[in-house]
């Protein structure tokens, strides 16, 4: 399964690529599902009671996914725990297929996917409905494999996502799992106002797009390796970003937990090398603050995209403040168009990287 990108299929119109487009229209993606999953009242709509109930019937909730997709699960692990006071797991498919955990009494699993085909995943959803455990997918391609075989299944209503690097698809994974464990939980977040902020403030970002060329041309023309350092949600945006960057440019890149670079990885770090440290969350904005110092003293090219509340003056760019559970939704815009401009800045095709798949359906 090899997506040839047919401009019959889907057009480009005014895009130079896919990618941009997609990144552009994630702001639309926001409103359509605000839309489809909230009514008016902003009552929760379109989510099959039978699927709250399983949820609410789990002791353990399992996020199942590859690439991407299992990025969005490790921003959504914490929805569903603030939120449903569930505690949840998430997976990477191809290691849980063949090293499943133990599973506790009543697990509930969650699959993650664009494109509803990943073999990963489909070998352990086969698995699962051996097992006679419930499931849902969400996914971009309904009908789909994943869609089909799972109990339940919810769209993520992003539209074809051409490009080889995901994008749209994981900010939709993202508020799809947030307003399933809202509507599954008892959040006392206005949900439907928050993503509507959110939302805009995404487009906010997507607009100075000149800031992340002049970022990536600076940052990175020369090196070819980078990491990307949070902690908590940021850390979890930062596997995320490395992915977005290293998989479209080729430039090595780690995204890697703030706190554990001292213990090995930080010996890496030379003069130049490229540090995007993203800080957001304001639990640990002091200490993430103390990780930055200690790579810039072994000169590292700091460059910090921190959160308004948090920002200090040599921030490389400050993002609008929303609830913070939801800033990956605005922090990983600065990943993505990095990402896109370091690999014009290297006359590398964004849409077709080497040797990879839109899909991937061979394990
Ligand atoms: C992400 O940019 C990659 N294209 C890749 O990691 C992708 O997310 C992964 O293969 C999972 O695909 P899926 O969401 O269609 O299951």
């Amino acid at each position: 399964f090899h997506l040839d990108i047919d401009a019959s299929e889907t057009d480009k119109g005014i895009y130079p690529y896919y990618m941009l487009k997609e990144i552009d229209e994630q702001v639309v993606v926001a409103h359509t599902l605000a839309q489809y999953y909230f009514d008016e009242a902003g009552q929760i709509r379109n989510i099959d009671d039978k699927i709250i109930e399983a949820i609410k019937a789990a002791d353990r909730l399992y996020i199942v996914a590859a690439g991407t997709s299992y990025h969005a699960g490790l921003v959504g692990k914490r929805y569903f725990e603030q939120w449903t006071g569930i505690p949840t797991e998430v997976h990477i498919s191809s290691e849980f297929a063949y090293d499943q955990p133990l599973l506790s009494q009543h697990p509930f699993f969650i699959f993650l996917s664009q494109s509803g085909e990943t073999a990963d995943s489909r070998e352990v959803l086969d698995n699962i409905v051996k097992q006679g455990f419930p499931s849902l997918t969400v996914a971009n391609v309904m009908n789909s494999t994943l869609t089909r075989e799972a109990d339940f299944a919810l769209p993520l209503l992003a539209g074809p996502e051409i490009a080889v690097a995901s994008t749209k698809a994981y900010t939709a994974q993202i508020i799809v799992e947030a307003i399933l464990a809202h509507a599954a939980g008892n959040s006392h977040v206005d949900l439907k106002n928050e993503l509507a902020k959110a939302a805009v403030e995404m487009q906010v970002i997507i607009d100075q797009k000149a800031a992340f060329k002049t970022i990536a041309e600076e940052a990175l023309r020369g090196h070819q390796s980078a990491f990307y350092i949070g902690r908590g949600l940021d850390a979890a945006v930062a596997v995320e970003a490395a992915l977005k960057l290293k998989e479209i440019s080729y430039i090595q890149t780690e995204g890697f937990a703030a706190g554990e670079l001292k213990h090995g990885t930080i010996s890496l770090i030379e003069e130049g090398t490229p540090v995007f440290a993203l800080l957001t969350q304001s639990k640990t904005a002091g200490l993430v603050r103390g990780e930055i110092a200690q790579v810039a003293a072994r000169g590292a090219n700091t460059v910090i995209i921190s959160g308004k509340s948090l920002a200090k003056k040599n921030d490389a760019f400050v993002l609008p403040d929303v609830n913070e559970l939801l800033m990956p939704l605005l922090t990983v815009i600065p990943a993505q168009l990095i990402a896109y401009y370091a690999t014009l800045d290297r006359n590398l095709d964004v849409d077709r990287p080497r040797n990879l798949a839109k899909s991937v359906t061979v394990q």
